[in-house]
């Protein structure tokens, strides 16, 4: 395991003499492809907390435990500093057919009639996330974001506090967690 330069991107130890760096799967640009998730522009507390959560298994992935098991602290501290101050790549465009103002609707003011709460309040203005807790969604891939919507409704991704977001995604509907992920993915 080592750092090429100042803050780039670790290379971890697979024990069987190749490397992963976090770059083979994030992009050069940290900006993350289909299901995985770009990681420039996230807050550095939320990267910690997610890699902490990856390590203790409160966040399930194989890929990202074996990864988040070899770091140090003060490696996880560099690289998340190192994602947070990445520039952010410009989002791609929303697949065609996709209903975005139902997206743009369940972010701006939720759908009280199913007791879906507004993306914004928690989740910035913009989808730019607020604080050191509450991750950006603007410009994330839209696929990993559906993915993630499907994991909390389903009980596969546990690692939210006050299990805010489980109990949001459970009251959303296939068509509704599409469109608002292809909504995020393009703003
Ligand atoms: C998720 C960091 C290496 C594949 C994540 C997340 C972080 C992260 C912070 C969660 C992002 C979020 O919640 O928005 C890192 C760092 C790496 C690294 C710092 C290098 C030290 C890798 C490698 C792979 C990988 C080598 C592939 C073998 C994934 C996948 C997810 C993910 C598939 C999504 C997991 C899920 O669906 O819950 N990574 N990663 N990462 N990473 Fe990595
Ligand atoms: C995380 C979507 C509303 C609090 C997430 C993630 C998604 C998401 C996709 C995972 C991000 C990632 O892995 O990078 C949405 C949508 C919402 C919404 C579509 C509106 C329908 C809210 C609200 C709150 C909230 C209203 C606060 C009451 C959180 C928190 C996390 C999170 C705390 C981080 C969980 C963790 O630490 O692992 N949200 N969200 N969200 N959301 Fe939301």
């Amino acid at each position: 395991k080592s750092t090429p330069d100042a803050g780039a991107p670790l290379l971890v130890s697979q024990g069987n003499g190749s490397v992963w760096s976090c770059a083979s799967c994030h992009g050069d640009q940290g900006q993350g492809a289909g299901q995985t998730p770009q990681l420039a522009g996230l807050s550095q507390a939320y990267i910690i907390k997610q890699l902490q959560d990856f390590a203790s298994g409160s966040r399930s992935n194989e890929s990202m435990r074996y990864v988040a098991t070899q770091l140090t602290a003060p490696e996880i501290n560099e690289v998340a500093a190192y994602y947070a101050r990445l520039v952010v790549p410009v989002a791609t465009a929303a697949v065609p057919g996709t209903d975005i103002e139902r997206g743009r609707a369940l972010n701006l003011h939720g759908d009280w009639k199913q007791d879906i709460p507004a993306c914004v309040t928690c989740h910035g203005e913009a989808g730019e996330g607020l604080g050191p807790m509450f991750p950006r969604l603007a410009g994330q891939q839209p696929e990993y974001l559906f993915s993630q919507l499907v994991a909390f409704k389903g009980g596969m991704r546990q690692n939210s506090p006050l299990s805010l977001m489980d109990d949001i995604a459970k009251r959303m509907s296939t068509e509704d967690m599409w469109a608002v992920s292809q909504y995020f993915g393009a703003l």
